[in-house]
């Protein structure tokens, strides 16, 4: 499939009269994240089979769409991952604008038949392939997370902006140390009543910009949702590669770049997350090794916003957090504009 990020005047003016059909758009959406043949979704929409198939080879031929063959049925979906950049860029949009009647039936008798189909096959037979999209009882994330937790064995860690301690709830047993620090001084006194007195776990009122930790005193630092708080990411990462032990690990979880400023600000985000070369760039500019920079899930409901998990060390003999790269002007609320997946 091609990768074309533009397209020419003609190619442009293609694409938007090729989206330019209720009924293309009304398959479009029935095919976003889910895999149905032309007969289901001939049983889906009530349209003429011979009209569906139509549509199809025009959304099939301009590469919207790919197939596959589970037993006897070719199945096709809209995966978004697969779409050419600019297709992409342009599907995002009108999806997560387009709302109507005709499309929540469509989506509500889709998932009746993807349901029904699961139960006739059997559920591993049907979702071979796919099954963390799929639903099955107590086979949850958290389920998956918390069983994960037992493999881990981790040293002195520093969660930075822990809020109220959920994630030390997990770490603490598998840790030498945990350390939460967060800015809110209503939030560390919920942290200390969920926490109760543990005897690794400390909690501190502080900023993530100016940890108040000598250099090297941390052998993991977690940045799980914090960064798009700061008003100077670079000098927070700096700080975080400062404490941090050469050899040691830093975990950043944090929102992908997006267009959605006013639900973001709704929770206090200065920054509406940032694109992949940016935290590299950040995570390099404090010295550190990044081994992991990628968008790992998208949320399933709208406005789909993506997440980035960034893996980074602390090289053994690097000298860190002595120049902390050049910092955004404070209380600016960054606009970065959202790359291209890279
Ligand atoms: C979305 S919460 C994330 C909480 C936790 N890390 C988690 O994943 O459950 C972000 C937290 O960062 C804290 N925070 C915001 N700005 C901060 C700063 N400059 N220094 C330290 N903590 C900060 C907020 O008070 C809030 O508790």
């Amino acid at each position: 499939m091609s990768q074309t990020a533009t397209h020419d005047l003609e190619g442009t003016v293609g694409l938007l009269a090729l989206l330019a059909d209720p009924t293309r758009l009304r398959l479009l959406c029935l095919l976003d994240g889910a895999e149905l043949s032309v007969a289901e979704l001939t049983r889906i929409t009530d349209l003429p089979q011979s009209r569906v198939s139509t549509h199809l080879g025009r959304l099939r031929a301009a590469s919207l769409l790919v197939e596959h063959r589970v037993g006897n049925s070719t199945r096709l979906t809209l995966d978004r991952q697969q779409l050419p950049a600019a297709e992409a860029e342009l599907w995002n949009l009108l999806h997560a604008r387009t709302d109507d009647r005709l499309l929540a039936a469509d989506r509500e008798r889709r998932d009746a038949l993807v349901r029904d189909r699961e139960r006739e096959a059997g559920w591993p037979d049907e979702v071979a392939g796919r099954m963390e999209h799929s639903y099955s009882p107590g086979r949850t994330w958290e389920a998956t997370a918390r069983g994960l937790v037992g493999l881990l064995r981790l040293g002195d860690v520093l969660d930075v902006g822990s809020g109220d301690g959920v994630l030390t709830t997990l770490l603490a047993a598998r840790a030498r140390s945990v350390t939460c620090l967060d800015r809110s001084p209503r939030v560390i006194e919920a942290a200390a009543e969920r926490l109760g007195r543990l005897p690794n776990v400390q909690l501190l009122e502080g900023d993530m910009h100016a940890l108040p930790f000598p250099a090297q005193s941390f052998d993991q630092v977690l940045c799980f949702h914090s960064l798009t708080y700061a008003d100077e990411p670079a000098r927070a990462l700096g700080e975080a590669a400062r404490v941090l032990r050469p050899g040691g690990d830093l975990v950043l979880v944090t929102l992908h770049a997006h267009a959605h400023s006013e639900i973001a600000a709704a929770y206090s985000h200065v920054v509406d997350g940032f694109t992949l070369p940016e935290l590299r760039r950040l995570c390099e500019g404090a010295g550190l090794h990044v081994t992991c920079c990628d968008i790992t899930s998208r949320e399933r409901k709208k406005p789909y916003f993506e997440v980035v998990t960034v893996f980074a060390q602390r090289p053994a003999d690097a000298e860190v957090g002595k120049q902390p790269p050049r910092a955004r002007p404070p209380r600016e609320r960054a606009r970065i504009p959202q790359s291209p997946r890279s």
